[in-house]
């Protein structure tokens, strides 16, 4: 007989990789029936996802559009999960992060007065802006939720810092978890360009870039320096998993088609994704999840952002804030193209995201705040 009903709602692509192994812990426990939700902001790059992890959704709202608004996705969102919950009555909904889709099913629930547990809590840059919209979504959520479960302890100092004290947990990051059963040293790629790819006489250097906050100028910047590496140094192989943003997929074509060593491709599954990682000289990323991926991979990251709420990395030695103007961009990647040993002091494997349980101290939080443990979960420990 179980016992709470627990709902997961996500609907984009770092939403499901951070929420998949989740979702199975909770299915695993005696007492929680584990239902999921996706909005589907995202589809394609989602359901690569479900497929992967072997998700079957429970409830789909099949919102994407092309170029959809930020409107439109809160409420499409906002509409369908009331019909959702009606249907479904959870007790408790858990949403990750900072999307539309997190803030709109944390206001949803909320207004059909149910607890909400928010996965990722805590991360700030206090610049309403940058991020944009998440830095807002997530400090809403932040608001509306009954429990929090943080990363690190830098999250839940900034919790604290909001007065929000009670139902925060300490638990790592879920994406470590997850890469726990994606990174395999005898991995072969579909995706035949990267079996071919001479990972230790070349300089392969893995770039994602998608933020709205660098749609424009900062994205022209990037760009115009990324293609400047490849040209500068031929030894460099760039390989760009190209988001589905329309926006995206303009700027890239625009300002890096047609070179022999840069290799515009489609959005790699997430297997592919990690496992090429594993295997780069380094990363030039505005991506949250590739920030927190790369360091316990042992890969140097240039973040392609002003700011990061993710600066544990940086503290670490292992990330270096490039920013988004051209010069800059390029000088880093420069020194760690041409400079060993700039390289080597950045080129150690850290965890200060997580551990790897930080699933099975979410669903051991969530059994405790329900009745059904005895004690909280033993806070992630940062070695
Ligand atoms: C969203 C999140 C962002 C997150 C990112 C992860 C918001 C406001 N932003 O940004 O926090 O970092 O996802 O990737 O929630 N598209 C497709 N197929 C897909 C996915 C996207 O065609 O599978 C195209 C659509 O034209 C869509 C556009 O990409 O309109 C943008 O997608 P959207 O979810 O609105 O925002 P992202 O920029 O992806
Ligand atoms: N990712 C992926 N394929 C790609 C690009 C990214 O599987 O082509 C994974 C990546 O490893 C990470 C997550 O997607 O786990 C990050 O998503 P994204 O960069 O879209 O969003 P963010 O983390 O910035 O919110």
């Amino acid at each position: 007989m179980k016992s709470i009903r627990v709902m997961s709602i996500f609907g984009t692509r770092p939403e499901a990789i951070k929420m998949a192994p989740l979702v199975k812990e909770l299915a695993g426990r005696a007492g929680v029936e584990s239902l999921c939700c996706v909005t589907a902001q995202h589809r394609q790059m989602l359901d690569s996802v479900l497929d992967i992890f072997q998700i079957k959704p429970q409830f789909d709202l099949n919102i994407m559009e092309p170029r959809q608004t930020l409107s439109t996705i809160t409420t499409k969102c906002l509409l369908g999960l009331e019909r959702v919950f009606q249907e479904a009555r959870p007790d408790l909904v858990l949403v990750h992060g900072d999307t539309s889709t997190t803030f709109s099913a944390a206001l949803a629930a909320f207004y059909s007065q149910i607890s909400v547990g928010h996965v990722e809590a805590g991360l700030r840059t206090y610049d309403k802006y940058s991020p944009f919209p998440e830095e807002m979504n997530r400090t809403m959520v932040g608001d509306l939720a009954d429990l929090h479960f943080c990363p690190t302890p830098a999250n839940r100092a900034n919790l604290e810092r909001e007065g929000i004290t009670k139902g925060v947990f300490l638990t790592g990051n879920t994406v470590i978890d997850a890469m726990s059963t994606t990174v395999r040293p005898d991995f072969r790629f579909t995706t035949e360009l990267l079996n071919r790819l001479d990972y230790v006489g070349r300089t392969v250097i893995l770039v994602t870039c998608h933020r709205r906050e660098n749609y424009g100028q900062p994205m022209d910047n990037i760009m115009t320096a990324l293609r400047r590496v490849a040209e500068a140094y031929p030894q460099v192989e760039l390989v760009y998993p190209v988001h589905l943003s329309p926006v995206v997929r303009e700027a890239a074509g625009k300002y890096l088609a047609g070179h022999e060593r840069i290799h515009l491709i489609d959005p790699l599954d997430v297997e592919e994704m990690h496992n090429l990682m594993a295997r780069c000289r380094f990363v030039m990323t505005d991506s949250g999840g590739l920030q927190e991926e790369a360091p316990a991979l042992g890969k140097p990251v240039l973040v392609l952002r002003r700011e990061t709420e993710r600066p544990e990395a940086v503290a670490a030695g292992t990330a270096r804030l490039a920013g988004t103007e051209e010069a800059n961009v390029f000088e880093l990647a420069a020194e760690l193209i041409e400079s060993p040993a700039a390289y080597e002091r950045m080129a150690h494997a850290v965890n200060p995201y997580g551990d790897g349980h930080a699933c099975r101290r979410i669903a051991d939080a969530v059994e405790y705040r329900f009745g059904l443990r005895e004690n909280p979960p033993e806070p992630f420990a940062v070695r």
